[in-house]
């Protein structure tokens, strides 16, 4: 299997997980406990089927949206991520890349792995920071500053993880930064050594949004540890407003499940929020982002933007969910594994499968433009 044969998710999936040693591809993989949520986010978009419309052909499809006052050539976007010079050298160098290619916004994580300064100059397409709230005021106000200097377009604070998720297969492989693994884990690493080579002869690992700030070389700071030590588990909707107000731009909150959270968000000046439980890799059981979407979208819609994300893997997705009334869709995983599988060519193979996808899905549905989709395209079962 290489590159050229693959045509999906699943095909991506299965050629990451041959890469990369089995604690970084199940880091990627993995969700909380049971992993029920991961898995009906998924599953929630069968639950729905579309209604296409026939005879009203046209061979010009616009997928453009705009989000938060970004125009956008695709209605998906590379949603932040964590540690992406991990699952592959190029890391968010190649998915910054990709994401500017197709004219769609890439997000830049607190744990990124290249400067989101870095990132700012070599692209014109808009820029998400994903913020996580510290405990640390000063160093909140310092990585704002930062971003502002930096020129981002949106800020994103992340609100579902004011503790780390419970992820089993992390604590079995003992998945950590730096490493520090069980020996079963160690022995992962050893049987992949093209992943390895890359690795160690390329530039070394850091976190440039944190390193000023925060201690990463003594020991082991696993994800959980960091969230659990880190970051403040007493973050409240004031604090939330407070950080609203000194932004004072696009500011949007990922994470949103609740409808009374949604339309507070709007309340204290949000001009965005992701419906979001993480990848189902935070609270377990909870709803998944599709099924919790319309709900959502019916108390603040009118009001600011409504992004979702969770479990999407096929251009079908991404319509029902701009058809219930999301804005846009972010993607993660659906990207990662083409990175962890061959680096830029592999994130902009998906993403033109993607491209590919939605336009063929909307001439299919009867549809030229996103703003013809509703809910008259949908029934649910
Ligand atoms: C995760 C955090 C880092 O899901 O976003 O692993």
């Amino acid at each position: 299997m290489n590159l050229r044969n693959c045509y999906n998710f699943h095909d991506f999936r299965r050629l990451a997980k041959r890469q990369l040693p089995a604690p970084i591809f199940d880091y990627i993989d993995g969700g909380a406990d049971d992993e029920a949520t991961l898995r009906r986010n998924t599953q929630a978009f069968e639950r729905c089927d579309l209604v296409p419309h026939v005879l009203r052909g046209d061979e010009n499809i616009d997928l453009s949206v705009t989000v938060m006052g970004q125009k956008l050539a695709l209605p998906v976007y590379c949603s932040p991520t964590a540690l992406q010079r991990l699952f592959h050298y190029e890391g968010e160098r190649a998915v910054a890349a990709a994401a500017a290619k197709y004219g769609t916004l890439f997000g830049v994580s607190s744990l990124g792995t290249v400067s989101l300064e870095e990132l700012r100059k070599a692209h014109d397409t808009p820029q998400v920071y994903q913020f996580y709230f510290h405990k640390d005021r000063g160093l909140n106000r310092a990585m704002l500053q930062r971003a502002k200097e930096a020129r981002v377009d949106i800020m994103m604070l992340t609100v579902d993880s004011i503790t780390g998720g419970n992820r089993e297969r992390d604590l079995r492989t003992g998945f950590s930064i730096p490493f520090r693994l069980t020996p079963a884990g160690m022995l992962q690493f050893a049987i992949k050594p093209t992943w390895g080579i890359n690795y160690a002869t390329h530039e070394r690992f850091r976190l440039p949004q944190l390193d000023e700030h925060v201690d990463m070389s003594g020991g082991a700071l696993s994800i959980g540890r960091y969230f659990t030590e880190m970051l403040d588990p007493t973050m409240n909707w004031d604090d939330v407003a407070e950080m609203v107000r000194q932004w004072n731009g696009h500011f949007c909150l990922k994470g949103i499940v609740s409808a009374a959270d949604a339309k507070r968000a709007a309340e204290i000046g949000c001009t965005g929020i992701v419906v979001s439980n993480h990848g189902g890799r935070q609270l377990d059981g909870s709803r998944a982002s599709f099924d919790q979407l319309a709900e959502i979208v019916d108390a603040v819609g009118d009001r600011i933007d409504v992004l979702m994300d969770g479990g999407v893997q096929r251009g079908t997705h991404v319509l029902k969910a701009l058809s219930v009334g999301a804005k846009a869709v972010g993607l993660g995983r659906f990207y990662l594994f083409p990175l962890a599988a061959a680096g830029q060519a592999g994130v902009e193979r998906a993403l033109g499968l993607m491209r590919a996808e939605l336009e063929r899905d909307m001439k299919l549905m009867g549809c030229t433009a996103i703003s013809q989709l509703s809910r008259d395209n949908l029934r649910f079962r």
